[in-house]
């Protein structure tokens, strides 16, 4: 299509939308194409090609008059959330309007129930605050919190800090409301928390990145907020050293353990010079820096338990460091260094972010071959880091030259190759990772993933070309 088409194309498509949003619940949100739209144009890697216009419904029924309005005129939607992803989801691409979450708010917290009742707008720090005045907490949590909402963290399926104690966001939706792109309300508000009544449709929405419905509201779990917690950094030479220190702390802390991150030294140096850290006084990093939650009924138990767990490890290896926070201001500037992520990636810009998935025994392995072929390569800057309690770890590329992207994934994703690893732990496929979706999922599960796709979405006007590789 020309330039000059794609225009008048967008132009009547503007028309058709802003006529018919005139009368009706979409009226009120709606801002028309144009300038002073940058925040929905603009992700972590970058900003959009093309400006489109926003819907934003501010309950179920308005998200259902913009399906069927978009369905009437052969408009395709793009879904946002707080654009926090990883994985350029949610630009808006040539012909789609973009629908955003962000009207659909409300929190209501049932305490003993110990549930929350949460509009998909919602921030995942204005639920984290709102649980926590009652005592309880929702129990996924991640760097981007400020900005990440719950809409969005469940068509994602998100993982972050905290999924080895409590799982991904799965985990936690006990009920879901969805609108499905012809317009059917799927509303199964459940507080349920066993519920065995044939197939689970709200985890099919759940992880499914918005290609086949669009989350309006959810019935979430929430925990009560531990009585103490204690937060360490332990430095280690080697990574078989610290997944020997994991296994242990596996064993001893066993629910107490609520986080094993792990940082090499090239992301330590790059997030410490970072103006939102703060300085960590006292201890020496090392080649690798594991950052260790225990969390648990009382101060005594929790002290006792970590103080132990990084006792055998220091005994282990006595040229190791650790430093064990006093305070929950220096638990929080500990965790700053883990979650100032986003930022060290942007210092790196344009870069090439990643996201595997390793059993454990395959881990020194792919780090090995990942990290020589990417030197070999000439991409001599390179940020490690990780959940390794999930076995999930993280790579940021400096690519210098945008165009070597190609060039950086073949290396990263090839040395998955034979190791049984996913091309993505937790921050999913979107548009970037369409290609490489083929090596963790077979051609019959790709084949029954589309077939759920056409079922649920027979004229592909949502989320359209995420997840899949276009036809
Ligand atoms: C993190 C993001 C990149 O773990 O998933 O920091
Ligand atoms: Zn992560």
């Amino acid at each position: 299509m020309t330039a000059v088409m794609e225009r008048s194309l967008g132009a009547r498509r503007d028309a058709a939308l802003a006529a018919a949003v005139e009368q009706g619940p979409l009226r009120a949100g709606f801002l028309p194409a144009g300038p002073g739209l940058d925040r929905y144009h603009t992700d972590w890697y970058g900003t959009a090609d093309v400006t489109a216009p926003v819907l934003r419904p501010s309950d179920t029924e308005a998200v259902r008059a913009a399906l069927l309005l978009c369905r009437e005129h052969g408009i395709r939607l793009v879904v946002q959330g707080g654009m926090t992803g990883l994985v350029r989801a949610c630009l808006p691409q040539s012909g789609e309007v973009i629908l955003s979450s962000e009207r659909l708010q409300g929190v209501e917290i049932d305490a003993r129930q110990s549930t929350a009742l949460v509009g998909a707008g919602v921030t995942l720090a204005a639920l984290d605050a709102a649980a926590r005045s009652h005592g309880l907490m929702f129990p996924v949590d991640m760097g981007s919190r400020g900005s990440a909402t719950l809409g969005g963290m469940i068509a994602t399926n998100a993982g972050g800090n905290r999924v080895l104690r409590y799982g991904m966001t799965r985990a936690s939706v006990l009920g879901l409301e969805a609108v499905l792109p012809d317009g059917t309300i799927l509303s199964n508000l459940s507080p349920l928390f066993k519920n065995n009544t044939g197939y689970d449709l709200k985890q099919l929405l759940v992880g499914s990145e918005g290609t086949l419905g669009i989350v309006t509201r959810a019935l979430v779990q929430l925990v009560p907020v531990p009585q103490a917690r204690r937060v360490a950094l332990v430095s280690a030479r080697t990574l078989a050293d610290a997944m020997a220190f994991l296994v242990h702390a596996r064993a001893t802390l066993g629910p107490m353990l609520s986080g094993f991150e792990i940082m090499w030294r090239d992301y330590t140096d790059v997030a410490l010079a970072l103006p939102a850290a703060s300085p960590v006084k006292g201890f020496a990093f090392d080649a690798l820096t594991v950052l260790l939650e225990v969390t648990g009924a009382s101060e005594d138990a929790v002290t006792e338990a970590l103080e132990t767990c990084v006792g055998d490890h220091l005994e282990r290896h006595p040229d190791t460091d650790a430093i064990v926070a006093q305070s929950e201001a220096q638990a929080d500037t500990l965790w700053t260094l883990r979650d100032l992520s986003g930022e060290a990636a942007t210092a790196f810009a344009p870069f090439a972010g990643f996201d595997v998935s390793l059993p454990l025994d395959e881990m020194e392995g792919w780090v090995a071959e990942a990290r020589g072929g990417l030197a070999a390569a000439g991409f001599d800057r390179v940020q490690f880091y990780g959940h390794l309690g999930d076995g999930n770890l993280h790579v940021v590329v400096a690519l210098g030259d945008k165009a070597r992207k190609d060039a950086a994934e073949e290396i990263v994703y090839g040395a998955l190759a034979g190791r049984r690893g996913s091309v993505s732990a937790e921050h999913g496929i979107g548009m970037s990772k369409r290609r490489w979706l083929p090596l963790s999922r077979t051609p019959e599960e790709l084949s029954v993933m589309r077939r759920l796709k056409s079922a649920f979405d027979p004229d592909g006007i949502l989320n359209n070309n995420r997840l899949f590789n276009k036809e």
